[in-house]
């Protein structure tokens, strides 16, 4: 998968260089162009910001170095497109925002299928709202929201987004094994683990996961994983039982 980032702070993403999703791109399953907003600006103080027209608090980024940063990665003069054709392939640019979708589990593996993901990153009040309407004329445009909650800027959000989509990408995690038994796969969370030794400070492994019988480790943790959702996430449930 090709993934390229649009932000006014690259070093973010320096951490890409660790973990899984460093490996991956060692590998090429991931290859990440990272994109300094500002190397598209004009003018001598690369400013990408401005003020809001009609008034209010803060600073909104300025459509013209928008346009060509992603002009340069998605092709530019492209004409607008009817609608089936968008709908079909091509990059898919995502503005993570507090307005936007719920970012999901489902969403996560939808866009692990993907060959080509641009993520803008906002920062202040927001990008001017003629770049999403631009785009979303000759292309795939998504606003992803994390949560119900303010960051400062979409760095975050996004470096979330790639490790959630990274991970679901074939041969990036080393045991896939590993995917399918966890939290929100199957619409549940997940059953709690243990590991060596079966007894520390006074607290015990459950006595079921020592007993060798499969069947009744499987009926156990499935009753584990319902509890705990029925717990701390009751509104998972009546979607998946
Ligand atoms: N940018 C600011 N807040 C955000 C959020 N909650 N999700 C995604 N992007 C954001």
């Amino acid at each position: 998968m090709r993934i390229d980032i649009v932000t006014i702070f690259p070093e973010f993403f320096d951490v890409l260089d660790l973990s899984l999703l460093g490996k991956a791109r060692q590998s090429g399953l991931i290859d990440l162009g990272v994109h300094n907003l500002r190397d598209s600006t004009i003018d001598r103080h690369h400013s990408v910001d401005d003020t809001p027209y009609g008034g209010g608090a803060g600073m909104v980024m300025k459509a013209e170095p928008w346009g060509a940063a992603l002009d340069a990665i998605l092709g530019s003069d492209a004409p607008a497109a009817a609608p089936a054709a968008q709908a079909e392939g091509g990059p898919i640019l995502i503005f993570p925002s507090p307005a936007g979708d719920q970012f999901t589990q489902a969403m996560a593996r939808e866009l692990s299928l993907e060959q080509h993901l641009v993520f803008g990153c906002g920062r202040y009040e927001g990008i001017d709202q003629r770049v999403v309407d631009h785009y979303s004329q000759r292309g795939r445009v998504r606003l992803v929201s994390l949560g119900d909650y303010v960051l400062n800027g979409g760095e975050v959000a996004v470096m979330a987004m790639i490790e959630a989509i990274g991970r679901l990408i074939p041969g990036v995690v080393g045991n896939p094994a590993s995917l399918v038994e966890e939290s929100h796969e199957d619409g549940l969370l997940e059953y709690p683990s243990y590991t060596k030794p079966a007894s520390w400070r006074g607290l015990e492994v459950p006595p079921v996961l020592l007993s060798g019988n499969h069947g009744a480790i499987s009926t156990w943790r499935r009753q584990q994983q319902i509890e705990r959702t029925e717990r701390v996430r009751p509104d998972l449930l009546p979607r998946t039982i």
